[in-house]
């Protein structure tokens, strides 16, 4: 467990400062040229209830997530969707046919999910908590580079970092919904006294997040 701790903190070290490497800007790109564009990440034009959220997240339990082999520390996860509450991981792990279904457990975080975040076709949505002083081990959720889920910033305490390789501090703040190529290698220590609350999303994108992703590619590139 040290080891890793020792590890994430060099990865931190090299990478915290990097510079971003974004991919030239293309006027006409299509919604899918983006997504494989090799942009590590997007911050999304979203508006996030971030304190009707919390206040929900701090009334259900969180279960440990992948801390089987002590690989992260202090991690901890709810599904807001998924085959139960506790099942956090993908699916595949399960390998059971149990249906996803919505909690009951934050009705108001469910109703935004359902009528204003852009998506009708939910995967896992779950809570994610990162304990003060933990970390998420340095990995890569998969190996081809496109941009997939988006991690959204429910708290974000100062000293908490989200570090790429090659593209360093992943510019999160509080309600940053940020749409994430996580075939990079990424690492996340909470060095603070306060837990982290992100939200993982996985969806399938409809046509109104095709038209917040164009146009938030654009604000990126100061061409909004
Ligand atoms: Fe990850």
């Amino acid at each position: 467990m040290k080891q890793l701790d020792k590890l994430n903190k060099l990865f931190l070290k090299r990478f915290r400062n990097v510079e971003a490497t974004f991919p030239e800007y293309c006027n006409d790109i299509t919604f899918d040229q983006l997504r494989f564009s090799g942009l590590p990440y997007l911050p999304l034009d979203i508006a996030v209830p971030v304190e009707k959220i919390l206040q929900e997240i701090l009334t259900v339990d969180l279960v440990a997530h992948r801390d089987d082999h002590g690989e992260h520390n202090g991690w901890h996860s709810f599904s807001i969707h998924g085959k139960s509450e506790t099942a956090t991981r993908e699916d595949s792990y399960y390998n059971d046919n149990r249906p996803m279904q919505w909690t009951d457990k934050m009705p108001t975080t469910v109703k935004w999910f359902k009528d204003v975040y852009p998506a009708d076709n939910f995967a896992r949505v779950r809570v994610m908590r990162l304990d003060p002083g933990g970390y998420i081990s340095i990995h890569s959720d998969t190996e081809n580079s496109r941009l997939d889920p988006v991690n959204i910033s429910v708290t974000q305490p100062e000293g908490c970092d989200f570090v790429m390789e090659k593209h360093g501090l992943v510019p999160f703040t509080v309600g940053t919904a940020m749409w994430l190529d996580v075939s990079n290698r990424h690492t996340v220590i909470n060095d603070s006294d306060e837990p982290r609350y992100h939200l993982i999303v996985h969806a399938k994108p409809n046509k109104k997040f095709e038209d917040i992703a164009l146009k938030s590619y654009k604000k990126l590139y100061n061409k909004g």
